[in-house]
């Protein structure tokens, strides 16, 4: 069977950065550790004026093409996830196709365009569509574009208000890829929930608390259904493995859980008995509660272990390395954290080649999935060619004043980003241009 997976990939920050120890914590009167230890995070990412998730979608999408290149005419499909969109009929991936035209002297006439909606897990539905597309002989071989792209904002003083971030994952998916081959076994854990919700309004309304109980109920539950397709998982089967990533803090939890799931009955569990005693059973409690105190004291002893920080360094550390920087990208976050992983493997010299990788991706409303994928021999060429910690560098860093402006830029109001004054002067970027007769967005090329 011919491999079908990522063969390429581009990150697009948005140009602002808020940083969160020195200016978001005072102004809230909170102490910086909240957000720099608690929640892991340094700093968010926001979009200038003329920034949207079309913009940085489509210049991250450019930006592919380029260094791939490729012209409209090899794409067969693009596929947009976003939870940010500003149009209940009209698909972002038409506008982001529409940009792009206004680049190269072909289109994209005859590449199927859609839009995915799951909150942050749509990204990799996507990206399931894609390969679905072309295991099923569907696309003439020509590739898919998958683009991730967010404004995560939330309300003004609203606990999420922390974890804010914007931007764009570009992915080529195709067969031979250059960067990841995706498995064929996948696990879901899924269910109706009601932690975080955007009923046709712009920010969100968020159960925090019950979201991160749901994330981690649903991720156990899409490991099972994995175990249950793939056959039991061990950590050393697995050399990076990148989650979805809303704070670090979160990935922090979902990951002991993982490892205390996976090492039950192994060598692992055997091996670290002497010191913490063998993981709890529920038929030696007399009750659930006394079952779940046992589990959560146990846990805790686990991640003391020398052996869970060492699997912890470098399985989890690296995929958390941008997300610290660029706070949530919601349905790009899991690719970012991906791409986290195999740069910081890049820098120090980890061979990746045949090694695996497994990524859990997770939607509010809600939705976990779990998969495995195999780190292809051009890895290392991919990766290099990002320009993403050039990006990050370029940042302009926002004052708190203008933080609360650019927040009331972005909250889809149509009134106030008229006549918004930009921070950073664009350059060879597609740019938001105003608003058109019929209410939709504008979009052109600064050269
Ligand atoms: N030094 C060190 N740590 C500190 C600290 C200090 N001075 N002050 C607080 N902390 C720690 C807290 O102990 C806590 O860590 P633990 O959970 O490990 O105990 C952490 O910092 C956060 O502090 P709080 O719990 O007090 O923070 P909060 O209640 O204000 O908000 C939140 C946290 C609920 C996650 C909020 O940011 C939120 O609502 N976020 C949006 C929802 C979200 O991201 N949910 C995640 C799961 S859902 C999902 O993943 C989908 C998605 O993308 C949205």
């Amino acid at each position: 069977m011919t491999a079908v997976g990522i063969d390429g990939i581009e990150i697009r920050t948005g140009k602002l950065q808020l940083d969160l120890a020195e200016t978001f914590a005072p102004a809230q009167d909170e102490d910086p550790g909240k957000y720099t230890e608690g929640l892991g995070l340094h700093a968010s990412s926001f979009p200038d004026v003329y920034e949207d998730i079309v913009t940085m979608g489509a210049n991250a999408a450019h930006r592919l093409m380029e260094r791939k290149g490729l012209t409209p005419a090899d794409i067969g499909r693009i596929d947009v996830a976003t939870e940010s969109a500003f149009d209940n009929s009209k698909p972002v991936s038409t506008y982001i196709a529409g940009c792009l035209e206004q680049v190269y002297d072909d289109n994209f006439h005859h590449a199927n365009k859609g839009e995915r909606k799951f909150a942050c897990i749509s990204g990799t539905q996507s990206l399931d569509d894609a390969y679905n597309w072309i295991r099923a002989g569907r696309n003439r071989g020509r590739k898919a574009l998958v683009i991730a792209t967010d404004t995560a904002l939330y309300a003004r003083d609203d606990p999420g208000e922390a974890t804010q971030g914007a931007g764009a994952v570009a992915m080529l998916v195709d067969e031979d890829p250059g960067l990841v081959e995706l498995s064929t076994e996948q696990g879901f854990g899924s269910a109706d929930e009601t932690d975080f919700l955007k009923p046709n309004q712009q920010f969100p309304s968020v159960d925090g608390k019950r979201s991160m109980k749901v994330y981690l109920a649903r991720m156990r539950e899409a490991l099972e259904d994995f175990e249950s397709a793939a056959g039991d998982t061990h950590p050393n089967d697995y050399e990076l493995v990148p989650f979805h990533t809303p704070f670090p803090g979160m990935v922090r939890k979902a990951a002991a859980l993982g490892y205390r799931h996976v090492v039950r009955d192994t060598d692992v569990e055997i091996s670290i008995a002497e010191e913490i005693g063998r993981q709890p059973r529920r038929e030696e409690y007399k009750s659930q509660e006394q079952y779940f105190d046992a589990v959560k004291e146990y846990t805790d002893a686990l991640t003391e272990t020398e052996r869970y920080q060492a699997w912890y360094a470098d399985a989890i550390e690296p995929t958390l390395e941008i997300a610290r920087e660029v706070g949530n990208w919601y349905t790009g976050s899991v690719h970012v954290a991906r791409v986290a992983g195999l740069k910081q493997a890049l820098e120090h010299d980890r061979a990746m080649a045949e090694k695996k990788l497994l990524v859990a991706s997770y939607g509010s409303g809600a939705q976990a999935e779990i998969h495995a994928e195999t780190v292809v021999s051009g890895w290392k060429e991919e990766i290099a060619a990002l320009n993403i910690d050039e990006q990050l560098d370029r940042r302009h860093d926002i004052s708190f004043e203008e933080y609360e402006r650019i927040h009331d830029v972005h909250n889809h109001d149509t009134e106030n980003d008229a006549d918004a004054e930009e921070l950073i002067t664009p350059t060879q970027e597609f740019v938001f241009d105003g608003w058109g007769r019929m209410g939709e967005r504008k979009y052109r090329y600064v050269r």
